[in-house]
């Protein structure tokens, strides 16, 4: 062992100290006992499980029981657990032991994680408790404890980082203790490193966990990223003189509701519809901004013309450059707004 303990023997240690000892399925190496309890555990949390668990095994008490029953009568013991696709699995898995091997529990993590509602993490776990093999468990309880410890980043649930994950569980697994050390890392997972408010201060691995130690370890594991937003364009023209800038009241509702805005639309539109053919056009530059359900790219030209113009719709009016900024004009057509240099007072 080294001077500074392992994440490995720490855990271990810790474990047999303050780790959970007697939950009904543990104490035992009967494989049924122990894959009828990692299934229930799968998606729902151990005082929900445990009278099921002991209801359960009470009506089928062997692989045997459970492979002979109705699938009916196996529903009917899953009910209020949820996820029923398990209790189906659970039965043709039983099924499938007695049928095609025998009744004889596969011991390979591979050969376990073959069989109906077993994947990876929970074949390893039945290696681990039932037969005592060295395999690596990552369901999500791990992955946040490893994510923090090692300050690993990147949202788990993405192909590399689940595929470095497990790379990292298995040079963690410890040559004797396989099953204090499977068990160590899902009670600390549900316990003192929880998914909120991890109890850092209480925890084993403190001193070398990585995101403790940074600050991090709320904000680890990364969060699954948010779906890109749609994209949109608006095209914007900004008709001024040099002292007044022309502004549209947009409609109260829909985007930008009840603010000033330049008229939307192509230049040459634009212009046709407020009967301007003597502009100066010049291109004002092009903004980013993000709205909750879209981002929107504007982009401005400047139509420069000699005097302001009398406009019939009112929606439309001449506003001051200087005043425009105040006058209740979105964030983004403001910065645009900035672009305009005012002209200089006639001498
Ligand atoms: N969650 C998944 N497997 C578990 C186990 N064996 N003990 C406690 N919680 C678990
Ligand atoms: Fe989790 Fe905190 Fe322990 Fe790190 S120190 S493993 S974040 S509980």
């Amino acid at each position: 062992m080294s001077a500074v303990p392992s994440f490995t023997d720490t855990l271990i240690a810790w474990q047999k100290r303050a780790g959970r000892h007697d939950l009904p399925w543990q104490n035992t190496r009967d494989p049924y006992r122990i894959w009828l309890s990692e299934i229930m555990l799968q998606q729902t949390q151990v005082t929900t499980v445990i009278p099921y668990y002991l209801r359960f095994l009470e009506r089928f008490p062997t692989l045997e029981a459970l492979a002979a029953a109705p699938q009916e009568a196996v529903i009917e013991y899953w009910a209020g657990l949820g996820y029923y696709a398990r209790a189906r699995n659970l039965h043709r898995c039983a099924v499938e032991i007695v049928a095609v091997h025998a009744g004889k529990w596969p011991k390979s993590v591979d050969r376990l994680a073959s069989l109906p509602g077993i994947g990876r993490s929970t074949a390893a776990a039945i290696a681990a408790f039932a037969f005592g093999e060295r395999a690596a468990i990552l369901d999500g309880n791990v992955k946040r404890v490893l994510c923090r410890f090692f300050a690993i980043e990147g949202f788990p649930g993405q192909a590399s980082v689940e595929r470095a994950l497990w790379a990292r569980a298995e040079t963690l697994l410890p040559e004797c203790d396989i099953e204090a050390y499977t068990q160590g890392l899902m009670d600390l997972g549900a316990t003192l490193c929880s998914r909120r408010k991890p109890h850092c201060n209480d925890c084993p691995l403190q001193q070398a966990c990585q995101a403790h130690r940074t600050g991090r370890a709320e904000d680890l594991p990364t969060a699954k990223p948010r779906p890109a937003l749609p994209e949109r364009h608006g095209h914007y023209v900004f008709v001024s003189d040099g002292h007044r800038v022309l502004l549209e009241r947009r409609p109260a509702h829909g985007i930008w509701g009840g603010l000033l805005v330049p008229p939307e639309g192509e230049t040459a539109a634009v212009l046709a519809r407020l009967g301007i053919s003597d502009a100066s056009e010049s291109p004002l530059g092009t903004l980013r901004h993000s709205f909750t359900h879209f981002r929107l790219t504007l982009s401005a030209t400047l139509c420069h013309i000699d005097a302001p113009k009398a406009i019939a719709d009112p929606s439309l009016c001449w506003i001051a450059l200087e005043s425009a900024a105040e006058a209740g004009v979105p964030t983004p057509i403001r910065k645009l707004l900035e672009g305009i240099a005012p002209a200089r007072e006639a001498q």
